[in-house]
């Protein structure tokens, strides 16, 4: 693979609504993450990638846009967003922001042209399809739950897979097509480090818009059967690299489900449509059979979880660049997902953030992680924000559950488990605002924030600041940015470990995913401990006893 800049670079998300709150207003905006730049610099970061901040009615918090070329007031002006993409660059840092382009906001001005009936002139800019019988044109349903069609007053439907606040828009359209590429050269024009994409392997559609087989009583199918990674994609995508990110030196990290892993050279190979992607195969283990619904969350193992990830790694090794992460702004905290209650703890905490960080790929921290921010406690469905989150409340009732269980179930996967403000210090609000949050904040704050953990060198966030040092500022750096990715150990369970190997140098990631001690017997004697997550005696040897939750990097 060709060396890129991205490729040792270590990636930071934000979710502005959340992260800081420069006027009061209870939002989190631009000028708040302008004040937080040091802090970012100082945690080693190089990369942010900003959840979208442009013009939205906020009906999916910025994941619907009403116009792509505007700054939302919430957030701040563009002269804001410039400032901060230079404030940034002085501090070697990139921003990339999220390129939503599968769907618009309902309140897109090219929408509410389409609305003015069938032959107005930007109605082919979305799909719109005559119904069948007083009903919709099929039966797909949407990502966030009912039918993927809405009926305006013209007769017609138009599909959405996502909220009906956000139409898709029909990428079959060459025309749409050109006004998406000029609005990415826009935006990368400005000096932009590149993008994350958003759903894009959504935007082909199964042309045929037949039914699809019912897979719940509801008599409908999983749109993910008809819009995801259809044949044809490949070729809308090819168009949008040629015209867009081939011209700049950007970064494109794209949210890519259902690409099989045979097809994962089209996606990221040097010729690839994006320079990586998020694989979710691991990150949803707790939901693989459980036809999206959040609330019959599946069973996982440790071993099953190792054996995603290693099947991930080598896949993507395979062909090409992949990000690797914990959380984001759509999973719960990882802590929760990933830990027994009892052990979120500093070993258990510690132990997750250097299974993944040291993985092949390029890491991503979500804002918080780094502190080890944990799910918020919530007494109502009424405290939650999140649309998809109330959907799933309901689809939990269906099911028969009590509220109490369906409330217990859904928040232990809401997306706003990774929305509540960001834990500054233990200041009213835990500094994030002087005003009243949009969001709950975790009372956890009192201990749990990051002025506390800065000033602590055995912090879970003085760790990360360890991990990011031994991948960019280390002898071993090299080995870490482009050395291969090897399975090891897997005849003990619970354990995760693997090598990287770069130019004949080879180091060894152990974790012990459990709360007790294993032995475990080493192909060759250590030689070095590069990082332990424990203190005190270093081991030795070839036959080494972990500690529960016990990390090791070895030489
Ligand atoms: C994926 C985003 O990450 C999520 O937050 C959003 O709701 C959907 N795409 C729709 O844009
Ligand atoms: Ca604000």
């Amino acid at each position: 693979m060709e060396r890129k800049w991205w490729q040792n670079a270590i990636a930071y998300q934000i979710y502005p609504k959340s992260f800081c709150d420069s006027n009061g207003d209870g939002i989190g905006d631009i000028r708040g993450i302008i004040s937080k730049l040091d802090y970012l610099q100082d945690l080693g970061v190089d990369v942010v990638w900003i959840s979208p901040m442009y013009r939205s009615p906020m009906v999916d918090n910025g994941y619907d846009i009403s116009d792509y070329y505007d700054i939302d007031p919430q957030f701040g002006t563009m002269a804001d967003m410039d400032e901060l993409i230079s404030e940034a660059d002085k501090r070697g840092i990139k921003i990339i922001m999220d390129l939503v382009i599968n769907h618009s906001s309902d309140q897109h001005a090219w929408f509410q042209n389409a609305l003015t009936g069938p032959d107005a002139l930007y109605r082919d800019y979305y799909v719109f399809k005559d119904g069948k019988d007083g009903r919709p044109p099929n039966n797909w349903r949407s990502q966030f739950g009912g039918s993927a069609w809405e009926q305006v007053p013209d007769g017609q439907y138009y599909l959405h897979v996502f909220a009906k606040q956000q139409p898709d828009l029909n990428w079959e359209n060459p025309k749409l097509r050109q006004e998406l590429a000029d609005m990415v050269n826009f935006w990368l024009e400005k000096g932009l480090g590149g993008f994350r994409v958003d759903a894009i392997t959504y935007i082909k559609k199964k042309q045929d818009f037949a039914d699809l087989p019912a897979d719940a009583d509801d008599g409908m199918g999983d749109i993910y059967h008809a819009c995801l990674n259809q044949p044809g994609i490949g070729d809308f995508l090819t168009e949008l690299r040629e015209k867009t990110f081939d011209r700049f030196d950007c970064m494109t990290v794209a949210e890519a489900p259902g690409v099989p892993y045979e097809d994962l050279g089209d996606y990221i190979s040097d010729h690839g449509y994006f320079s990586m992607i998020f694989d979710f195969s691991y990150a949803d283990l707790d939901l693989e059979n459980s036809n999206g619904v959040w609330c019959k969350p599946t069973p996982w193992t440790v071993n099953h979880f190792r054996e995603l990830l290693y099947q991930s790694q080598l896949a993507v090794q395979k062909e090409g660049w992949g990000a690797v992460y914990l959380e984001n702004h759509d999973q719960p905290r990882s802590l929760t997902k990933y830990l027994p209650e009892a052990d979120r703890q500093y070993p258990g905490i510690t132990m997750l953030a250097t299974l993944y960080f040291l993985l092949r790929g390029t890491p991503f921290i979500y804002q918080g992680q780094e502190l080890g921010m944990d799910n918020c406690p919530m007494d109502s469905i009424d405290e939650f924000d999140d649309l998809s989150t109330k959907d799933q409340y309901q689809r939990g009732l269906d099911e028969g559950l009590t509220p109490e269980e369906a409330l217990r179930l859904t928040a232990a996967r809401s997306r706003d488990m990774a929305r509540t403000p960001f834990q500054w210090d233990d200041t009213a609000n835990a500094g994030f605002t002087t005003g009243t949050p949009w969001l709950k904040v975790n009372p956890a704050y009192h201990t749990v924030n990051a002025k506390a953990q800065c000033a602590d060198a055995h912090s879970i966030h003085a760790y990360y600041k360890a991990l990011v040092r031994l991948r960019k500022h280390s002898e071993y750096s090299d080995i870490f940015g482009y050395g291969t990715f090897a399975p090891a150990l897997e005849q003990y369970d619970n354990v995760v470990a693997y090598t990287r190997t770069w130019e004949g140098k080879r180091l060894l990631v152990i974790n012990n995913y459990q709360n007790k001690e294993i032995v475990v017997h080493l192909e060759e004697p250590i030689q070095a401990v590069v990082l332990n997550n424990y203190e005190g005696d270093a081991p030795s040897g070839q036959d080494i006893t972990l500690k529960p939750y016990q990390s090791l990097v070895l030489a």
